[in-house]
């Protein structure tokens, strides 16, 4: 990839991020997500509510190709919506975003095993605290709303190993959610 083309992609990606939720991706919010599910929505950063509404129409597109009929739509849904909501405990930059990846990749994460703990008081760790740590987060500040269940373990589990005993819905969120 020419250099030219590295900044046209990285100018759309600028753009993406920074583009406003349309009225339709607002009033699809607001169909799916109770009153106080909307306001754990928009507290995350436009790019999670972005990609959790890439996740929800990824679902929903497919239904002409997948049997999902077995699928509680609605749920799943607000499943999809409501997954990375734990990022949102505290504000994270891209560049903090792209340093987390590149930490997870270097040396087995183990500068993250060692330094992102809950005992962390270094800003940036705290940082990357709340990412390797966004599902637990996210299922806690459901369960404090009284969320449902199934939607509560997609938030926790997306990203472990499955497990035998698990909601029905977390192998097709974390298919979907490691191919947008
Ligand atoms: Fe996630
Ligand atoms: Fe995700």
């Amino acid at each position: 990839m020419s250099i030219k083309a590295i900044w046209h992609r990285y100018r759309q990606f600028r753009q993406a991020i920074k583009s406003r939720l349309t009225p339709s991706d607002i009033e699809f919010v607001r169909l799916y997500l109770p009153q106080i599910e909307q306001v754990l929505f928009y507290r995350m950063a436009l790019q999670d509510q972005r990609h959790s509404l890439l996740l929800a129409h990824t679902f929903l597109s497919r239904q002409h190709t997948h049997d999902y009929t077995w699928v509680d739509t609605k749920v799943f849904i607000r499943s999809a919506l409501l997954h990375d909501v734990g990022k949102s405990f505290l504000p994270i930059s891209v560049w903090m975003r792209s340093m987390y990846v590149v930490l997870q990749n270097w040396k087995e994460g183990a500068l993250l095993d060692k330094h992102a703990t809950a005992q962390s008081t270094h800003p940036f760790w705290q940082k990357m605290t709340v990412l390797a740590n966004h599902g637990e987060l996210g299922a806690q500040m459901l369960q404090s709303i009284g969320t449902l269940s199934d939607i509560v373990d997609v938030a926790r589990y997306h990203h472990s190993k499955p497990q035998a005993r698990e909601s029905k819905l977390l192998p097709i969120i974390r298919e979907i959610d490691g191919k947008i």
